[in-house]
């Protein structure tokens, strides 16, 4: 039975080859000054830093830059981003890039205006703005982590060892977002599996967790089969517009809140994901996938019957003659087999990992309540090992 939930997705999208144009009829909306955020470098290479400046400008806005996001963006750099989002008076924040450009971006619209610090108050504190937030729009170059259109905001303390996650709420979101799939054509083969892993375990992460029969679970099913066939297409033809066009709209899909509705999630494997990346700094979606399969192992007999039912609606499993055990697991064969075949990491040594550090990211990853198996740390431990 769902349960009772309110539903509210402020983000207005702009999608396909025309997306960007969105800037123009979005931009009038907002003050003279722009704050530009983008990360290492690749707009400069692919042309989307000169198309976006050339809107800005003809907008008639003043422009002023923050460049450098670092992927896995970390405490520090907020603080310069809010020292020049005050320094600019900036009265819209525009983001230009992947996940952590846009989380970051979010981090100080909420901090501009905040005289606490931000890292205590949102991040280890889980509040809640009680400040003005200066507006976010976003332009996606990077497909995965759904940032676009929800209000999550991942940021590291290097310092402190940890990577967390504030799920702001709806006045946080993006006010819009641009999304053209063909912005996404000049990813790094790495990066691109990174996401379509990333969408995938998103997915998994609101799918295995309740037992009754409702709507999202379907809706679910329906985003993953058509991952798992457009990603191969993607992998041998990364231009196929297709396919990269259903991979964008699949990942927005799967994290803007949208199919948790009236559901319990489970999140875990993020949350050890986010511990490994504390410590290594690796590709979010990689750190997922090495953890993924001793994880999903280690709930099976918790939630055996949904785990078989994503065997045979998601991966074509035929159950006759087989126990449901023996389904969930040929389930779980056939999407490590995909995972494979994407390149995705499927251990944590190759992320860096070694085996001094377990107890540091057992202690490191938080405990969540709604999955199949609420873990206690020695499974923590326990799945880190066996991931190595
Ligand atoms: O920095 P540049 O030079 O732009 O290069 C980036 C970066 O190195 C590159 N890239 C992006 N678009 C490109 C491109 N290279 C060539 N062509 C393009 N079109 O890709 C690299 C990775 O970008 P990044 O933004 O770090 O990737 P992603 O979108 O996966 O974001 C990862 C961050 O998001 C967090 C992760 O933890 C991580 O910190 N997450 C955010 C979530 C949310 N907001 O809801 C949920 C996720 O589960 C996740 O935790
Ligand atoms: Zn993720």
């Amino acid at each position: 039975m769902l349960g009772n939930f309110v539903y509210c997705n402020p983000t207005k999208l702009y999608f396909g080859t025309t997306a960007l144009e969105g800037l123009r009829e979005e931009l009038p909306k907002y003050g003279k000054n722009v704050l530009l955020i983008y990360g290492g470098g690749s707009i400069k290479k692919n042309g989307i830093y000169d198309a976006v400046l050339k809107i800005l400008k003809e907008c008639g806005k003043n422009v002023y830059e923050d460049a450098g996001v670092m992927p896995n963006p970390t405490s520090e750099k907020v603080y310069d981003g809010i020292r020049r989002a005050r320094e600019s008076k900036a009265d819209l924040l525009l983001a230009v890039g992947g996940g952590s450009v846009i989380d970051y971006a979010k981090a100080v619209s909420v901090s501009v205006h905040c005289k606490e610090d931000f890292w205590e108050k949102y991040y280890v504190g889980g509040a809640e703005p009680d400040c003005e937030i200066v507006p976010v729009g976003a332009v996606l170059t990077m497909v995965g982590t759904g940032s676009e259109m929800n209000g999550g905001s991942v940021i590291t303390n290097h310092e402190q060892k940890l990577k967390i996650g504030h799920v702001f709420g709806e006045n946080v979101f993006p006010k819009f977002s641009c999304l053209n799939p063909e912005f996404t054509f000049t990813l790094p083969e790495y990066q691109m599996v990174a996401g379509f892993y990333d969408i995938m375990c998103h997915i998994l992460e609101q799918y295995l967790s309740d037992t009754d029969d409702n709507t999202s679970d379907y809706v679910m099913e329906g985003l993953m089969r058509s991952l798992i066939h457009s990603s191969l297409i993607a992998l041998k033809d990364p231009k196929n517009y297709e396919a990269r066009s259903n991979i964008m709209w699949t990942a927005t899909w799967a994290l803007n809140t949208f199919v948790a509705m009236g559901k319990t999630t489970d999140w875990e494997v993020h949350m050890l994901g986010h511990a490994v990346g504390a410590y290594t700094n690796a590709t979010h979606g990689m750190t997922l996938s090495a953890v993924s399969m001793a994880y999903y192992h280690h709930i099976l007999p918790y939630g055996l019957a949904k785990f078989a039912r994503f065997a045979v609606n998601v991966w074509g499993v035929d159950a006759a003659g087989k126990t449901e055990k023996q389904v969930a697991e040929e389930g779980l064969s056939r999407m490590a087999d995909w995972m494979r075949k994407l390149g995705l990491a499927m251990d944590l040594k190759t992320l860096g990992v070694t085996p001094d550090m377990i107890e540091g990211i057992a202690d490191a990853t938080f405990i969540n309540q709604g999955g199949y198996k609420v873990l206690e740390r020695k499974d923590v431990v326990s799945i880190l090992k066996e991931s190595l």
